[in-house]
């Protein structure tokens, strides 16, 4: 097989350099432990996508590797990170005020290491923000180089002066960083990073780099030591994985990876995300059709129903192009749960544009969607377009998106009444404790009542009633 080209790859010498900081944090941690008897605790905090969650859980791997114990109590932390997110101005504000409100923190321990990561602070403006108004950040970089958190944060340990890297955008694909995975059942595997497609409202190229994408032996390895180590739900990720394999000289792509994972045995899930409906093949959908592992669950962002404002997206593809994907996937898989995104008051959206939005939404019967009010975002083509609309005209789109997508969420919940779904089991419900919650195979949100030692296994549920949002049923034997 074709390799990556090597310029896509941290170098050999970079690894290293990442294994011996390593191994000195950890020499300074184990002296720690040994004179106050337990290990100096980090907490890392993260906002935004799965691809973010998936970044965390190698930030708390790097973290556990140098010696320290992973909590989730911020106040007893000796090492703070936060994982930024910038697709919205909300996301970025949370970050912010989470940031301010470890300042006490530091001010009781001066000793604590406050960090930011992420794609919040890959942004100049950011990081300029951070350097005056938070002098208490001892740490930052952004999303190129989370495989070098050992050396950075050595290098603020060792010179006690501020480590602020957020102008470092050298993209490669960084293997073996060591994982510490939140669930031992559900798991995320990144496949590619990075987006080459620029639509005009998205910072995410800009935050990301350009595509690359990771060799296919080492995806199948993590899959199948997943597989192995009895995780049950698999989710590949990319900002568009339909793009894994184009940026080097193999001649296998997405479709082919996902034909080969599918032969590792086991009783597991597959899923993926995200699919850009302009390169949403037939033969990938043929391949999902005849797979036994992969989930029947497409998420297939529209972002609007009107053609002019697609156009304006740079999304390259009509509302009719979308519709005929859509009915493919149908006619393929009848019984596939679809989700999307979709974005209420982009830039010069009409009364006209969002009435077509709407009646997308009713011709798709989507099973679920998350639906966004556009936010502009700073060094986007969007957040400079003439005819932004008005927060309260967003508002009032939303909130009508929203009611018209609840009408139809609740009538395909309804219909599930009276059959039986395969539900993988999350345990106790967060917001209910009298009530266990799982999820089935597109993702639906299902609440039961079971045993603890059924968390993580696969359960068969009885759907009794439905809301738009969760059903509600009965756990019944196989
Ligand atoms: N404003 C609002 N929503 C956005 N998204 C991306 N950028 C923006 C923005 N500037 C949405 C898109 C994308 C999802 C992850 O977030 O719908 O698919
Ligand atoms: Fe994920 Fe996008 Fe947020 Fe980056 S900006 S963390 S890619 S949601």
């Amino acid at each position: 097989m074709a390799a990556t080209p090597k310029s896509r790859q941290i170098s050999e010498e970079d690894k290293k350099r990442q294994k011996e900081c390593t191994a000195q944090i950890r020499s300074a941690n184990e002296a720690y432990t040994k004179a106050n008897g337990r290990a100096p605790r980090a907490f890392v905090l993260t906002l935004g996508c799965q691809q973010n969650e998936a970044d965390s859980e190698k930030l708390c791997g790097m973290a556990e590797a140098c010696g320290y114990e992973i909590t989730d109590k911020a106040e007893e932390a000796a090492l703070i990170m936060v994982n930024t997110c910038a697709i919205r101005e909300h996301a970025e504000q949370r970050a912010l005020s989470l940031v301010g409100q470890y300042k006490h923190l530091k001010a009781r321990n001066p000793e604590l290491v406050i960090g930011i990561c992420g794609c919040m602070v890959v942004q100049e403006h950011r990081i300029e923000d951070i350097k005056r108004r938070y002098p208490y950040v001892d740490l930052l970089f952004g999303t190129s180089s989370l495989h070098r958190f050992p050396e950075l944060l050595l290098e603020k340990l060792t010179h006690k002066k501020r480590v602020l890297r957020g102008d470092e955008t050298e993209y490669a694909v960084a293997e073996d960083i060591p994982i510490r995975r939140e669930s031992t059942y559900r798991a995320w595997v990144s496949v590619m990073y990075g987006c080459n497609n620029f639509c005009s409202y998205c910072i995410v190229p800009y935050v990301r780099g350009r595509e690359r994408s990771r060799e296919k032996e080492a995806v199948i390895r993590e899959v199948r030591e997943l597989v192995e180590a009895g995780y049950r739900d698999i989710t590949l990720l990319g900002q568009n994985v339909n793009s894994y394999g184009k940026d080097g000289d193999r001649s296998d792509d997405f479709a082919d990876l996902l034909a080969e994972l599918d032969t590792i045995e086991g009783d597991y899930w597959l899923h993926f995300m995200t699919s850009h409906p302009k390169d949403a093949t037939r033969k990938l959908i043929d391949v999902m059709a005849n797979a036994r592992h992969v989930a029947r669950h497409f998420h297939l962002p529209m972002q609007s129903g009107s053609d002019r404002i697609l156009q304006a997206m740079n999304r390259r593809y009509t509302f009719e192009k979308y519709r005929d994907i859509l009915t493919y996937i149908r006619k393929k898989m009848p019984d596939i749960t679809v989700t999307s995104d979709l974005i209420v008051g982009f830039p010069g959206e009409t009364e006209e544009d969002f009435a077509a939005t709407l009646d997308a939404l009713r011709q798709c019967r989507f099973d679920m969607i998350y639906s966004f009010i556009y936010s502009p975002r700073k060094g986007t083509p969007a957040a400079e377009m003439a005819e932004q609309i008005p927060q309260a005209v967003k508002s009032e789109r939303y909130e009508r998106l929203l009611a018209v997508q609840n009408e139809i969420a609740l009538a395909v919940g309804e219909a599930l009444i009276g059959k039986t779904v395969r539900v993988l089991c999350d345990g106790i419900s967060k917001n209910n404790e009298k009530v266990y919650s799982g999820r089935t195979e597109g993702g639906k949100i299902v609440f039961f009542d079971t045993t603890p030692e059924n968390t993580g296994k696969f359960l068969s549920v009885f759907v009794e009633r439905a809301e738009p949002f969760a059903l509600y049923g009965t756990v019944v034997k196989d």
